[in-house]
């Protein structure tokens, strides 16, 4: 099965190419600390489980392709591209969405760092930045700016965001 946007765009449907010949299985899979049950093929990426089955949109659809970071989530507390995370690949994983970072300890200082510095513009990059950030600052408590902008490269944000990007994090791990 070819998730209708992908069909929609000749680029992603090259790359998210269905496994044929896979038939469709019960997933169960551990998403903010609850086990969901999801009725999908192997190959759907977990973005599509998480926005169309489970309905949990914070999660963002920016490139399809590993090259934006919007779909960022953690999978077992590493910052993953969601958008080419096959649901069959997940196992026992426990998968965070920024429905839930902020019941973590982490998660919360960086979205109160994210709320003090306005860091959001339109808004539509930044669940990724904070799920990439919680997952630098979970590993890394007091990053330096190259260890941020490492962590943080593959988070787009075409509204130029960096810098208060960076002072965030910088305020989180001193919070
Ligand atoms: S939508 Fe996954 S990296 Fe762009
Ligand atoms: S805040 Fe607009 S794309 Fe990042």
């Amino acid at each position: 099965m070819i998730y209708p946007k992908f069909a929609e765009n000749p680029i992603l449907a090259a790359t998210n190419k269905p496994t044929s010949g896979v038939a469709p299985l019960a997933y169960t899979i551990s998403v903010n600390g609850k086990a969901r049950t999801v009725d999908v093929d192997a190959d759907t990426p977990l973005l599509w489980v998480l926005r169309d089955v489970l309905q949990m949109t914070g999660t963002k659809f920016g490139c399809g392709i590993a090259q934006c970071g919007a779909c960022t989530v953690q999978v077992d507390g590493n910052a993953v591209r969601s958008c080419i995370t096959p649901v069959s690949s997940l196992g026992a994983k426990k998968v965070t969405t920024i429905e839930a970072v902020g019941a973590t300890p982490v998660g919360a200082r960086v979205q109160k760092a994210w709320l003090d510095l306005d860091v959001v513009q339109c808004g539509y990059c930044q669940s990724g930045q904070i799920m990439s950030a919680a997952a630098l600052l979970s590993k890394t408590p007091k990053p330096t700016d190259e260890q941020i902008d490492t962590a943080m490269s593959g988070n787009v944000c075409r509204c130029g965001t960096y810098t208060r990007i960076r002072a965030a994090i910088h305020k989180a791990a001193q919070a």
